[in-house]
């Protein structure tokens, strides 16, 4: 079916139903009123026409009780959509923790995506059914947006900063993406599938691949290449903080603000040091910007995540 001009795409994700849900009770009270209003003029056209030259018709003063429950119901309604959209929005924007971590960069005009096992891929994408996955989106130019109909997600994908979005794949089956930002001349051949596949379906594609390191396995490689380890080693932390156990906690600064070690923090830190500095140390640290990929920088990143915390660390968020 769907393959010429599907009017409505299918629904692919543990999300879709509930998006569409939404969308139809919105089309449908607009659907009402819109019919309910234009009918109400024609009606009252023909009802309250002129009837001979000369008729005056009475003065209306208003009618508070009316004034009331136009006003009231329609807060009703759309406080009802508002509530309901902002769920599903923040459902949508907020992963759940066990959420298979996909990495996903945007370039002029292709999408490259790296799993944590360390497959990486070009303008497709290979997820098991069934399981939550967590797209961590950036863009190594321009703005493009990660746009999957299936799964109702789309989400813009900016360069210098981390996007997150996460869906549920629920029926194996390929399914289009598209960049939906306008990006330059190739634009619109910027183009992926998402491929869904069994879950041992999946771990078998994972093994059918050259035999590549995981991505934090890659991230330990490009910390000890770049010197990162001369000072933030384990014994040395005289320059640099420790970064074991770093992640998700949140860090006193130099200014006395304080951060949240999340993905984006860990990324200004690396190409813009001076930016926010942990309290107790020096803006001694050089730019990394142009040494290493984005997609260098997210394996440093997953590197980082995956470093135990050490006895007496900072307490976790
Ligand atoms: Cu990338 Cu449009």
């Amino acid at each position: 079916m769907n393959l010429g001009f599907p009017l409505f795409p299918e629904q692919a994700s543990a999300m879709a139903p509930r998006v569409d849900a939404l969308f139809f009770v919105l089309v449908g009270v607009s659907v009402f009123f819109a019919t309910l209003i234009s009918l109400a003029i024609v009606v009252f056209a023909f009802r309250y026409r002129r009837r001979s030259a000369n008729e005056r018709p009475a003065e209306i003063s208003g009618d508070l009780r009316l004034e009331v429950l136009w006003t009231v119901i329609p807060l009703l309604f759309t406080l009802v959509m508002f509530a309901w959209g902002a769920k599903l929005y923040f459902e949508t924007y907020t992963p759940p923790r066990n959420a298979l971590e996909i990495h996903v960069v945007a370039k002029q005009w292709m999408w490259k995506a790296q799993h944590p096992e360390g497959r990486s891929e070009i303008d497709e994408l290979h997820v098991p059914r069934g399981r939550a996955i967590k797209l961590l989106l950036t863009s190594q130019d321009v703005i493009h947006d990660f746009f999957v109909p299936a799964f109702r997600i789309k989400t813009d994908v900016l360069p210098g900063r981390y996007m997150m979005v996460w869906f549920q794949p629920s029926r194996a089956g390929v399914y289009r993406l598209f960049c939906a930002e306008y990006c330059g001349t190739q634009h619109s051949g910027m183009l992926g599938h998402i491929v869904v596949m069994a879950p041992s379906e999946y771990q078998k594609w994972l093994g059918s691949g050259p035999g590549e390191d995981t991505v934090a396995g890659a991230g330990a490689r490009l910390f000890q290449s770049l010197g990162c380890a001369a000072c933030h080693g384990e014994k040395n932390t005289e320059r640099g903080p420790a970064l074991a156990g770093l992640f998700g906690t949140r860090v006193r600064l130099r200014d006395g603000k304080a951060a949240l070690a999340d993905e984006n923090y860990l990324r200004e830190s690396i190409v813009n040091p001076q930016a926010k500095v942990i309290a107790g140390y020096q803006p001694i640290m050089p730019t990394f910007k142009g040494l290493v990929s984005e997609e260098g920088i997210l394996q440093i990143i997953s590197y980082l995540k995956s470093l135990e915390p050490r006895e007496g660390t900072r307490e976790a968020q």
